[in-house]
């Protein structure tokens, strides 16, 4: 049983303080009222988000990412509702019983398609035709507890068993979308055969994907992947994310590797919170999220010259986020799965001796010059240059400047002259007011509020009732509606209460977060409503004038044409009287 009644969830969101959760995640000023700090929401340095205690919500001034404390840690964490109402009752201490939590209600085949493909791959490598797979993953110490826990299955030669179990099961077309399955002019294909199948899951942890290994046989590519599809995008997600961010949140460390098996390898020694790009270079999306994972970001990549280069690539992706990682370099060209298999534990020393990123570049952009040649010297100078003046960190920034100096006997001034100050970051200024008041009508105006003042008064919300027909715009409307049914079904109106009934619909929250950027007097008077209502009712009478005008143009039928003008001339009269 996974439901839970309103009473419970606001139970449960009561018994924590918005400020103390959310300061587990970003640092938090106060400043009059509100609490402000850095939204993770978008890319910024500002402290934008503003958050308010006795409200029990969040709202970003920059890019209006707002909610109650279970919407922030469904969006930091990537979780669902139901999820984040869990995390939640853990931190108030709350001893609840939410069951099982569902996973996400989706209505895309292709996850089950996923499902039951894991289920077939997994029990190949069980039986007696996967003897010789268990024993290229034992001979390379990937013991039975680690194939379980990564779901290792195995794709057999079998042509098209997996094809005829899926087809049985799920149409056609779903699966040939889902690529596992091919059609040629001769019947199904199974996309994977004698390979060793990674499973790759989503954020969420549903399985997406495989990469599969060549084990038995000689093939062009090590490694062979099902292409994107619906819900596969490889640049959206990380290898081992699902079970890494928990961890990686409490150590508040995250380690990024290339491989998956360098991944599975940590698991071996205890390492946990690691994550792989699995190859390929890392996207703003991959940037995004390992940013939210943990403030030490570590990456470990490959010891090879790739590996050194992909590491300069993700490092500078993550710096245009404003995150300074740290990085470990492996000797004599191993990957981490080669150097634990080697050190076993002591690759922890490794992890606890980072070096910093910008001794890393210097290091890099030296590997290939020979600084006693002037030529080389002055290319090694200006690329330096180049490197700090992307990094946002003031002190490091400095120690940088002094290596270099001390490197190439170099006068200060001249490196510093070099560097044009700090690359003044445009400052994101919340909206004002009157800004976005300019941009609307008056009628969007009226709308949003009217509805500013009907989540705070029962008694707006009765004069909507009895008088407004209907909000003209369409996300109005809606909003209007929950805010209807909710008074109607709890006798009374709070923000944060409406925003949980709902389960932080994004839809509601938009609408809302256009609402409270009105920011009026919490006072109203009711000549004010009652303007806002006529606005509105005007807008509308106007427009089914409109739409009766161009009826009765098309009208042939004299009587109803007449019918039609009688209601236009009533709508008229109506407009001038409301
Ligand atoms: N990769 C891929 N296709 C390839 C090669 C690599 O998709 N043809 C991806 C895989 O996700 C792999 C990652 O790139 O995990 C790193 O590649 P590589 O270092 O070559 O793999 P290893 O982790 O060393 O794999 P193994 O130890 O099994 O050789
Ligand atoms: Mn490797």
């Amino acid at each position: 049983m996974n439901y839970l009644s309103q009473e419970k969830i606001k139970e449960i969101r009561d018994s924590v303080d918005i400020v103390d959760v959310i300061s587990n995640y970003v640092s938090l000023t106060p400043k009059g009222k509100n609490y402000f700090g850095v939204c993770p929401f978008h890319d910024d340095n500002n402290p934008s988000m503003s958050v308010n205690r006795d409200k029990k919500i969040y709202k970003c001034f920059s890019c209006g990412a707002t909610g109650t404390v279970f919407k922030f840690i469904m969006d930091y964490e990537n979780i669902t509702f139901i999820e984040a109402v869990k995390k939640v009752a853990d931190f108030g201490g709350l001893n609840i019983n939410i069951g099982n939590i569902p996973k996400i209600k989706t209505n895309n085949k292709l996850y089950e398609i996923y499902d039951l493909s894991l289920k077939f791959y997994i029990n190949n490598i069980n039986t007696a035709a996967g003897k010789e797979a268990k024993e290229y993953l034992n001979k390379r110490n990937i013991n039975e507890e680690i194939i379980k826990e990564f779901q290792i299955g195995l794709a057999l030669n079998d042509k098209d068993k997996l094809s005829q179990l899926l087809l049985k099961r799920f149409d056609e077309k779903d699966v040939l979308k889902s690529a596992l399955v091919n059609k040629n002019a001769y019947g199904y294909l199974d996309l994977f055969y004698d390979r060793i199948l990674f499973p790759l899951h989503d954020l969420k942890g549903n399985v997406i994907a495989y990469s599969g290994r060549i084990y038995n046989r000689e093939d062009n590519s090590k490694y062979f992947n099902t292409r994107e599809t619906e819900i596969f995008k490889k640049g959206e997600i990380l290898y081992n994310y699902h079970r890494a961010k928990d961890i990686a949140r409490q150590k508040n460390q995250v380690i990024i590797m290339e491989g998956f098996m360098d991944v599975i390898r940590a698991y071996t020694i205890g390492v946990k919170n690691v994550v792989a790009t699995m190859g390929t270079a890392v996207t703003k999306e991959q940037a995004t999220l390992i940013k939210k994972m943990a403030k030490e970001i570590i990456l470990c990549f490959d010891g090879d010259e790739a590996g050194a280069k992909a590491t300069m690539a993700c490092a500078d992706e993550l710096i245009k986020l404003g995150v300074t990682p740290k990085v470990i370099r492996l000797d004599h060209n191993m990957d981490p799965d080669e150097y634990i298999t080697k050190y076993g534990k002591d690759f922890e020393t490794k992890i606890n001796n980072p070096i910093n990123i910008m001794d890393f570049k210097l290091q890099y952009l030296k590997h290939d010059k020979n600084l006693s040649s002037t030529v080389d010297e002055a290319k090694y100078v200006n690329e330096a240059i180049k490197e700090i003046q992307k990094i946002d960190d003031d002190i490091l920034k400095e120690l940088t400047i002094k290596k270099i100096t001390q490197e190439t006997n170099l006068d200060e001034s001249i490196i510093r002259n070099k560097i044009t100050p700090n690359k003044t970051k445009i400052k994101k200024t919340p909206k004002s007011k009157t800004k976005t008041n300019t941009k609307i009508d008056k009628y969007e105006i009226a709308q949003r509020n009217l509805i500013f003042y009907m989540l705070r008064s029962p008694e707006v919300i009765k004069m909507y009732n009895n008088k407004v027909t209907y909000m003209p715009k369409e996300e109005y409307r809606m909003l209007a509606r929950e805010i209807k049914i909710f008074y109607n079904n709890e006798g009374y109106i709070k923000e944060a209460d409406l925003i949980d009934s709902v389960e932080c619909d994004e839809d509601v929250l938009k609408a809302l977060s256009k609402v409270e950027e009105a920011n009026l007097n919490e006072k109203y008077s009711i000549e004010e409503i009652e303007d806002y209502i006529k606005v509105i009712r005007d807008y509308n009478v106007k427009n089914e004038i409109k739409r009766l005008t161009a009826k009765m143009k098309d009208e042939l039928d004299p009587i109803k044409k007449a019918e039609v003008a009688q209601k236009i001339i009533d709508l008229k009269k109506e407009s001038n009287n409301v």
